[in-house]
């Protein structure tokens, strides 16, 4: 066996986005096009000789093929150890949760999240860190930098590993352990729940479904909830990982979760539902005819935690994406905790996890997490609130009924425009920067605004400072429009348009999301010309 050194030239446009770097499968599969990311990232994070690597992803088109790439290169680059999950799998909490259990110096994942899969549709790869959570910016940028002037990489020229046999194997001087993806990451689940309420609860009338959407979560969700939580087998529907995820979209929303909603609205609808995504870090959850949104779910989760026995001594405090809705700052402040406002994406809640000075975190992406692991965590939130049905013996609409009662409600919804040019994408937000120093005072939708802004963001942990993180509305209400250009698509532009507006009387809080914030979606179209500049009469996706 031999390490070769590959001459190379940069590729453009290699700078992670949101999470990760993300492109069709077709750009990666251009000679060199992933093993210079690879050789940047290598370039860009320190000394790890003798150290260990966790690699896997979630499955998708192309995921063995890199998977082969990176062990080889990670061997020539001098790891000691890689660790990957079998079949090459590994979901996103799951890597999280491998890296943090064994020490392991970092890790690459394979996925491009919820983005269709197959020959033609999304790759991705990012970079976690030794805690387990994606890299932050000053890592990235880096890496960034150096697939620009990359001149070669090293890979150990060598057979394939056999990643469908669980073992340890040798590889150019390197180990290679090939390791169940659902052991580690069930036993810590295990820690957190109370598995025999669980078990207790699925053992009775109550019944439920967890759509896996042909996605990595499969494998997870039969292991845990149809085997050691012994809930009637078929709870778990779509359940085998697919590489194209059967042709779906992975995404656990109203939209494209559609099979999962037609049985949470039908007749006989379970009393609880929830889905995972293409790499398990995102849910959805419902009840019988009731959609939990995602900034709520956070703010039960929060009002709720000491019930499960993982936060049963209170939590340190709450964190949110700035687009998410403020519900969890009214916990947060009746609980007498710090609730942190970070820029999108889950990187920016490690360093507050780390410090200790966040427990939970959530963003409106359907995303929610803890500090025990670094990544959000699908699997995690549906556990968590069956922990809390099984405590509380209630539906889930009467926990959120509830909540309202005791919280206010914020009503909110995400609008989204996908695929729009992206020069005219940039103009719906210029059009509202121009009118900062002109609304502050004036009414919108009936309500007064406050100020407005381009969010930025400084770390209270290490001082660094993220700029232009939105398009910001704020009323005097409370009541926020925000708009923000996505960082994670692949082809053209996608506008999301962020609505809000809290209620506080609970004779208000039956409505329609979409009724309530009718004045503040024509509003958002009025002020920024949305649908005139983006030749669209409606949002491609309304969560
Ligand atoms: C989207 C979500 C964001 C999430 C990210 C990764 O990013 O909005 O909350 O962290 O996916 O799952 P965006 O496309 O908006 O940049
Ligand atoms: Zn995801």
């Amino acid at each position: 066996m031999s390490l070769n050194t590959i001459s190379t030239q940069p590729f453009d446009g290699q700078r992670p986005g949101t999470s990760g770097l993300r492109k069709k499968v077709k750009v990666f599969q251009q000679p060199h096009y992933l093993a210079n990311f690879v050789q940047a990232t290598f370039d860009s994070i320190g000394d790890f000789s003798g150290q260990t690597l966790v690699v896997g992803g979630d499955g998708r088109y192309f995921n063995r093929e890199a998977i082969q790439i990176i062990i080889k290169m990670a061997a020539a680059n001098g790891f000691a150890k890689v660790l990957v999950g079998q079949g090459g799998i590994l979901s996103t909490p799951a890597a999280s949760c491998v890296i943090r259990k064994y020490k392991a110096f970092g890790g690459l994942i394979l996925s491009a999240s919820h983005n269709p899969a197959g020959p033609d549709e999304d790759f991705g790869i990012k970079y976690n860190i030794g805690s387990g959570g994606p890299a932050p910016e000053a890592v990235t940028e880096a890496i960034f930098e150096r697939t620009s002037d990359i001149s070669h990489y090293l890979i150990a020229q060598c057979p394939d590993i056999d990643l469908d046999k669980q073992g340890s194997f040798e590889l150019a001087g390197m180990q290679v352990e090939v390791i169940d993806p659902v052991t580690d990451y069930a036993d810590l689940m295990q820690s957190l729940f109370d598995f025999d309420a669980i078990r207790e609860l699925l053992a009775g009338e109550f019944s439920m479904v967890f759509d896996a959407m042909h996605a990595v979560t499969g494998p997870y969700g039969k292991t845990i909830i149809e085997g050691i939580l012994q809930a009637p087998v078929g709870t778990v529907i779509n359940a085998e990982p697919k590489e194209d995820f059967g042709g779906g979209h992975p995404d656990p929303n109203l939209t494209y979760a559609h099979e999962l909603v037609d049985i949470l609205y039908g007749d006989n609808a379970p009393a609880f539902g929830a889905a995972s995504d293409g790499d398990g870090d995102r849910n959805m959850v419902l009840g019988d005819h009731f959609f939990v949104t995602p900034s709520d779910s956070l703010a039960v989760m929060a009002a709720n935690a000491t019930l499960v026995p993982g936060y049963k001594d209170g939590i340190s405090g709450v964190a949110r994406s700035m687009p998410t809705s403020a519900a969890a700052d009214r916990v947060a402040a009746a609980l007498g905790i710090d609730c942190f406002e970070t820029p999108t994406g889950w990187k920016f809640f490690g360093n507050l996890m780390d410090a200790g000075r966040v427990t939970l975190c959530g963003e409106e992406s359907f995303g929610t997490g803890s500090d025990h692991v670094r990544e959000k965590d699908g699997l995690w939130a549906v556990l968590f609130w069956l922990n809390i049905l099984a405590v509380r013996k209630e539906s889930v609409a009467s926990i959120l009924n509830d909540h309202w009662q005791r919280f206010g409600r914020n009503y909110y919804s995400r609008h989204d425009y996908e695929g729009v040019d992206s020069a005219a994408a940039e103009q719906v937000l210029q059009n509202v920067r121009d009118q900062f120093t002109t609304l502050p005072g004036t009414e919108l939708a009936g309500r007064l605004i406050k100020t407005c802004d381009d969010f930025a963001y400084t770390d209270p942990v290490d001082g660094s400072i993220s700029k232009n993180q939105g398009v910001r509305i704020l009323f005097e209400d409370g009541s926020r429009i925000i708009f923000r250009l996505s960082g994670t698509g692949t082809s053209g532009a996608t506008i999301r348009v962020y609505l809000e507006s809290y209620e506080a009387d609970s004779d208000k809080h039956g409505l329609d999301a979409q009724d309530a914030l009718a004045d503040m979606i024509t509003a958002a179209d009025a002020i920024s010309k949305l649908r005139q500049l983006s030749g669209r009469d409606k949002p491609t996706v309304i969560t």
